[in-house]
C-alpha cells in the first residue's frame, strides 16, 4: 500500500457491500445527517473517556475488548484464542487477554518478547509468520516458542536447523475474495505443496503439527470461510493417508470489525452469525475426517480490538476549495490521519461524530493534517457528510479505529506527534502503555 506498507490487496468487492439508498453526495450543498452520528455502539466507558479528553489521543475499551473476547469464546467454544497482537501491541491489552485465557500470535521476536513482559507465557504463544530469518528463529526458539507457521521447504530447513524438533503448522494459500484486505500471494502455499512441505518437515526431525489459514482480513463473506475449511479438509485427508495426523489446525484471523461504514456511509454489517455456524460446521467436519482428537486454533486481531477503540481527534480546518475543474469542494482536514492512527483509512470509512455540533451537512473529502498527498480518504470511497459550520480546533471522535491504529503509527512523520495511548474502562480512563514497557504519552513525547 503507497510508501507505508504492504498490507492492501484492493477493497471489498462492491457485490458483498450491503446496497445503500443514500445516493451521490453532491460536492456542494446540504445532505442528510449521517449515521455516523450515532454513538450508541461505542459503550459507556468509550463515549466517557472521548468526552473528557481536551487533547487528541487514542483511547482503548477494556471492558468492551474483554466482552467481545467472551462472545468469541462462547461462539467457538471448542477453539484456543491467540490474540494476534500486530493488530494492537498496548500492555494493558494483552494482560487483559492473558488473564482471561487468551494465547498470542507473535511475528517477531520482538512480538514475542512484548508478549512476556506483559506476562503471557510462551506456552501460549505460537510464531505464526511465516516470513522469517534464521536468527528470527533461533531468538524465537531461545525465548520458549516451540510451534512455527511455514509455507516452504527453505523455511522448514531453517526451522530445522536453528529450532531442532519444533513443531510446524503450514499455512495454506486461499484468495482472499470477500476481504478487504486479502493478503495476498506472500504467504501460504497450495494444497498439494502443503502436504509436501509438512512431509519434509518429518524427515527434518520437525513435528508436523499442523494447518493454518488466513482467509483476508475483514472477511466480509462466510462463503470464504466455508471454502477455506473445505480446502483444509482436503489437505488433511491428504496428509492422513500418508500417516501424518495434525494435532490442530489454525483458522487464523479474519473475523470482521462490525462498525465500519461502507462506501455509501451506511453501516458494513458482516454476517456474523452465519460466519460463526460455518466455521462450527467446518470445525466439526475436519474433527470428523482427524478422527475426534483435533484441536482448533482462532489468531483474531481486528475482531477484538477495532470496535473498541477510537480516536479523539480535532478539526485542523473546514475549507471549501476551488478545484482544478472550476467547482468547488469542501475538504475536511483533521488533526489525525493514515500517519498518526488512521493508517487504513483508504481501505474502510470509519464513522466519524462531531460533539456539538449539528447540521446542515455538506460532503466533504476527509484527509489528514501532514504535508502528503497520500494522507487522504480517496473521494472515490464517497464523501462524508459534515456539518457545515465546524471550526478549527473542533473535537472530532473516530470510531471502531482500533485495530492496527497503534501499531501503524508512525514516530512522528512531518513533526506531527503520535497519539497517547489511552485505556478505559470501569475505573475511567489512564494512560495505556504500549507493548514497549514505556508509558504511551513518554513514547509521543519522544516521538
Ligand atoms: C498470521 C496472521 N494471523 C492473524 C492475523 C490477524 O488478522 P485479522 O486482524 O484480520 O484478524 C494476521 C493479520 O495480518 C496474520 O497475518
Amino acid at each position: 500500500m503507497g510508501r507505508a506498507g504492504g498490507r492492501r490487496r484492493g477493497h471489498a468487492p462492491r457485490s458483498v457491500r450491503p446496497a445503500g439508498d443514500g445516493g451521490p453526495v453532491t460536492s456542494t450543498g446540504t445532505v442528510p445527517a449521517p449515521a455516523a452520528a450515532d454513538t450508541a455502539r461505542l459503550g459507556p466507558y468509550l463515549a466517557a473517556a472521548l468526552a473528557a479528553a481536551d487533547e487528541d489521543r487514542i483511547v482503548y475499551d477494556l471492558a468492551g475488548i474483554g466482552e467481545r473476547y467472551a462472545a468469541l469464546c462462547r461462539q467457538l467454544p471448542r477453539a484456543r484464542v491467540r490474540f494476534a497482537m500486530k493488530a494492537c501491541p498496548v500492555d494493558d491489552v494483552l494482560t487483559l487477554l492473558a488473564h482471561r485465557g487468551a494465547g498470542i500470535d507473535a511475528a517477531s521476536p520482538g512480538e514475542a518478547e512484548r508478549a512476556l513482559r506483559a506476562g503471557i507465557p510462551a506456552g501460549r504463544m505460537h510464531y505464526g509468520n511465516t516470513v522469517k530469518s534464521d536468527q528470527d528463529i533461533a531468538a524465537a526458539h531461545r525465548l520458549g516458542i516451540r510451534d512455527f507457521a511455514t509455507d516452504s521447504r527453505e523455511d522448514v530447513a531453517a526451522l530445522a536447523a536453528h529450532a531442532p524438533g519444533a513443531r510446524v503448522f503450514c499455512r495454506v494459500t486461499t484468495s482472499g475474495d470477500g476481504a478487504v484486505w486479502a493478503l495476498g500471494e506472500k504467504f501460504g502455499c497450495p494444497p498439494g505443496e502443503a502436504v509436501r512441505v509438512l512431509e519434509r518437515a518429518r524427515q527434518a526431525g520437525l513435528v508436523p503439527a499442523g494447518l493454518s489459514v488466513h482467509v483476508g482480513s475483514q472477511q466480509l463473506t462466510a462463503r470464504a470461510w466455508h471454502d477455506a475449511l473445505a480446502v483444509l479438509a482436503e489437505v488433511l485427508r491428504a496428509l492422513m493417508r500418508r500417516g501424518i495426523r495434525p494435532e490442530y489446525v489454525n483458522l487464523g484471523g479474519g473475523l470482521p470489525a462490525l462498525g465500519y461504514l461502507g462506501d455509501d456511509g451506511r453501516p458494513l454489517e458482516p454476517p456474523l452469525d452465519t460466519i460463526f455456524a460455518v466455521i462450527r460446521d467446518g470445525m466439526a467436519g475436519l474433527r470428523r475426517i482427524a478422527g475426534g482428537s483435533l484441536g482448533f486454533v482462532v489468531e483474531p486481531g481486528r475482531h477484538l480490538v477495532a470496535d473498541h477503540g477510537a480516536i479523539r481527534a480535532h478539526v485542523a480546518r473546514l475549507a471549501r476549495r476551488r478545484m482544478p475543474d472550476g467547482g468547488r469542494r469542501y475538504w475536511l482536514y483533521l488533526s489525525c490521519g493514515k500517519f498518526n492512527g488512521l493508517y487504513e483509512m483508504d481501505d474502510v470509512r470509519y464513522r466519524l461524530v462531531f460533539p456539538g455540533r449539528t447540521g446542515p451537512y455538506v460532503p466533504a473529502v476527509v484527509a489528514g493534517p501532514t504535508c502528503d498527498s497520500a494522507d487522504t480518504c480517496s473521494p472515490a470511497r464517497g464523501l462524508v457528510p459534515v456539518p457545515e459550520t465546524l471550526a478549527s480546533g473542533d473535537p472530532v471522535w473516530v470510531l471502531s479505529c482500533g485495530a492496527y491504529a497503534t501499531s501503524y503509527m508512525t514516530r512522528g512523520f512531518n513533526g506531527i506527534a503520535p497519539l497517547p495511548c489511552f485505556v478505559t474502562g470501569p475505573q475511567g480512563p489512564r494512560p495505556g502503555r504500549r507493548a514497549t514497557g514505556r508509558a504511551a504519552d513518554e513514547d509521543s513525547r519522544h516521538g
